[in-house]
């Protein structure tokens, strides 16, 4: 196995591997970006925050709220559906976050905070949303347009991390500097096909042709498995899995009873643990045990430890990692990263019939 020059020529004629590599400097144009056009949120005025958006507009919602933490003192939700949660009211921050401007599951969503007295701002490259907003004289984050939403969440991501700074002592420009230059020393040799140490590179071969079980701890880790598996199924075309723990330790850790039924099925299974440096003690423990368990049907288990100092350069080194893991599955599969049939075929499916 391996990748040639010429593979990644002929399957990433978008180029999605640029797009994915520069995940660092987004962080700094997005942040940028938010600061000029927007200031950030006064959480005296508001008692919960509603973040609507799906699938790469989504995620930087559960990555920020993963990253804040503890410093979160009032409900954050990551509102995926057409409706909003019953407590959402006046009071209420609703982010509309849709990369294209118009998903109609966050067009609704929008709906319905006007009609509930809401306080809003969205975060969109454009459409019928960024319209929306400026008619309504909503701050608006406008991002830069030309890229497919998934590939643009270092943007968004930037973005939310200037709103959201007060939580967080000591995030300031020189912080986000220094996180994005531990980005790209740590990306360098992610990004070079010819070596041997590129990480994502060999996991992505242990990955292809298999079926990525991601377990990781609830919290940060939720937000990074959800994102390595989004991005293994639009990237790859690859279906991927996210267990969590200490929740997996309960119910799923049983499918990894060997039976005569299910031999077959385990053994396509790549189950692949995503650890941060301050996972609880306790889960810690959960993860030697629970690969202790799977490694005795013997199928093999991978394991990836962030690197980082702080809580955002662990996430952002995961993220980015997956990222690129998904990257190269689509290249040792054969498949253009960019092209997301399906997902284009339905959305229009649901538009009104022209006849
Ligand atoms: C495409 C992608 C999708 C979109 C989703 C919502 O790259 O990642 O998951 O993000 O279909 O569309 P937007 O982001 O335009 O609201």
């Amino acid at each position: 196995v391996g990748i040639t020059t010429e593979m990644m020529e002929n399957l990433d004629k978008s180029f999605m591997f640029e797009k994915i590599a520069e995940l660092p400097d987004q962080i700094r144009e997005g942040w940028r970006i938010a600061g000029e056009a927007d200031r950030p949120i006064d959480f005296d005025r508001i008692h919960s925050i509603v973040f609507a958006g799906m699938g790469g507009s989504a995620i930087a919602g559960d990555i920020i709220r993963g990253f804040l933490g503890d410093a979160l003192r009032m409900p954050f939700h990551v509102n995926r559906e057409y409706g909003l949660p019953g407590f959402a009211g006046s009071g209420t921050l609703l982010i509309a976050s849709s990369y294209s401007g118009n998903t109609e599951e966050t067009l609704s969503a929008v709906r319905e905070a006007l009609n509930r007295g809401c306080d809003w701002r969205a975060v969109t490259s454009g459409g019928q949303l960024g319209e929306t907003a400026r008619q309504k004289k909503r701050p608006l984050i406008t991002l830069p347009p030309g890229y497919p939403p998934r590939a643009a969440l270092g943007y968004s991501l930037g973005a939310l991390l200037n709103l959201f700074s007060p939580l967080v002592p000591g995030l300031d420009q020189s912080a986000i500097d220094a996180t994005v230059g531990f980005l790209k020393d740590e990306s360098g040799p992610w990004l070079d096909i010819g070596l041997h140490e590129n990480k994502p590179l060999a996991l992505a071969e242990k990955l292809t042709g298999r079926l990525p079980l991601l377990y990781t701890s609830t919290g940060s880790g939720e937000a990074v498995a959800m994102r390595w598996k989004a991005q293994i199924n639009e990237n790859a075309k690859t279906h991927a899995f996210v267990g969590l723990l200490p929740e997996m330790n309960h119910n799923e850790i049983m499918g990894w009873e060997q039976n005569q039924g299910n031999i077959d099925i385990l053994k396509l299974m790549a189950p692949v643990i995503i650890r941060f440096k301050n996972d609880h003690d306790r889960v810690r423990i959960r993860m030697a045990l629970t690969r202790r368990i799977i490694e005795r049907i013997e199928v093999e288990v991978h394991e990836i430890e962030a690197r980082g100092s702080n809580l955002l350069d662990q996430i952002l080194y995961l993220i980015l990692f997956g990222d690129l893991v998904s990257f190269y599955m689509a290249i040792l599969q054969g498949v253009d990263p960019t092209a997301i049939g399906n997902i284009n075929a339905l959305k229009k499916g649901l538009q009104p019939s022209q006849s």
